[in-house]
């Protein structure tokens, strides 16, 4: 097990900086996220830590140790990626055994090693199989298999769930979840998908075009995003955003807002330096309103969406700004109907 420190990180391919001046602090057996939008350098960060990129500055260090000049054979990694890449030819067994054997470690040794990993991921019945005789989501467990034969100090996912049906993600997610809990092995995971970071990590590091926009625990970003953009990618369906400017409470932790015709008073402000009068943005949740025939905020539905769990409605204000509502309930909501919502100030936020 090992802690990962990342200091000053950055990277440029050409003249091009997809990672911007990275620092992150990652600790002993920590399950940690890596979430932004496709082409944010989530893998390029990755592949830094796992030796698969040079830096173009900065400093890596794996328990305690700076491996900027260590092949990745010799960072004590195993990285598992979105394509199984598994040996066509070989068995279950093999394929897990493969780099094992390279590293020429007794065929006792690697055959307990592979028998543990197999128990631990339920395929014991599978290692004589080939990957052609196997479904998508037991190759991607012969994949994580290969990694944890190896006993790494650090694992290292990059998308692994990508290429399964949603069903099997969600289950594989579940199973990666439970292998961490049972091996407590310091990992490191990307994903676009918030809510792979919200139920998997001890700790969420949201980037944005190559720079880290906040990091901490998944309920702590998802009711204090530190920016609009956190705000924004957290939580489904997405934040509501309405323009308008600050009336009061400048320099202060909670602002008055006026704009799209609503008042709100006392709100989380998020940021310093803005002024009375500056342009800002309310944020409030589409599952934070509440239907109100009282209610300041007005809105014809477009759409609703009925998921069994949950209704989602689809709606535009008089001055055609869209924002959503998101119900447990089933509710008798029908397109062309206008709706009035009351929110608590207390779970609002001005950007
Ligand atoms: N080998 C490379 N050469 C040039 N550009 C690259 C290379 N690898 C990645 N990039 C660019 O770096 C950016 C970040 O890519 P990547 O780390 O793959 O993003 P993500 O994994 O978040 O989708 C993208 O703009 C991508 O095009
Ligand atoms: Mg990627």
């Amino acid at each position: 097990m090992a802690q990962v420190e990342l200091k000053g990180v950055n990277k440029s391919f050409g003249n091009v900086k997809v990672i911007r001046d990275v620092a992150l602090q990652i600790d002993d057996g920590e399950f940690v996220v890596f979430v932004g939008p496709s082409g944010c350098g989530k893998s390029t960060l990755l592949r830094l830590i796992a030796g698969l990129e040079n830096l173009t500055s900065g400093e890596i260090s794996i328990a305690d140790r700076p491996v900027m000049d260590l092949p990745p054979s010799k960072r004590g990694i195993a990285m598992v990626f979105q394509s199984y890449a598994l040996y066509p030819h070989m068995t279950v067994f093999h394929n897990m055994a493969f780099s094992l054997d390279l590293q020429g470690i007794s065929k006792a040794e690697i055959h307990n090693r592979v028998e543990a990993a197999a128990k631990i991921l339920q395929m014991e019945h599978l290692l004589d199989r080939r990957p052609a005789a196997l479904s998508g989501g037991q190759r991607q467990r012969v994949a994580i298999g290969r990694a944890i034969v190896r006993n790494p100090d650090v694992f290292l996912f990059d998308e692994p769930l990508s290429n399964l049906d949603a069903a099997l993600r969600h289950d594989t997610r579940v199973e990666i979840s439970k292998l961490h809990n049972q091996l407590g092995a310091t990992t490191i995971y990307v994903t676009h998908d918030q809510v792979e970071a919200m139920t998997l990590a001890d700790k969420i590091v949201v980037l944005k075009d190559g720079e880290v926009m906040q990091v901490g625990a998944p309920m702590e970003l998802f009711n204090y995003p530190a920016n609009e953009f956190v705000a924004g990618f957290l939580g489904s369906p997405k934040m509501n955003f309405f323009d308008g400017v600050l009336t009061g409470g400048a320099g202060s932790n909670t602002g008055k807002f006026k704009g799209e015709g609503l008042t709100a008073n006392g709100v989380r402000l998020v940021g310093d330096g803005k002024t009375e009068g500056a342009a800002i943005r309310l944020g409030i949740r589409p599952q934070h309103l509440v239907i109100d025939p009282d209610g300041q905020l007005q809105g014809t539905a477009t759409l609703v969406e009925n998921l069994g769990t949950e209704t989602v409605v689809e709606l535009v204000t008089e001055s055609d700004v869209s924002f959503r509502f998101a119900s447990p309930e089933s509710l008798d909501i029908t397109r062309g109907q206008t709706v009035s919502f009351s929110f608590d100030e207390s779970n609002a936020h001005l950007f």
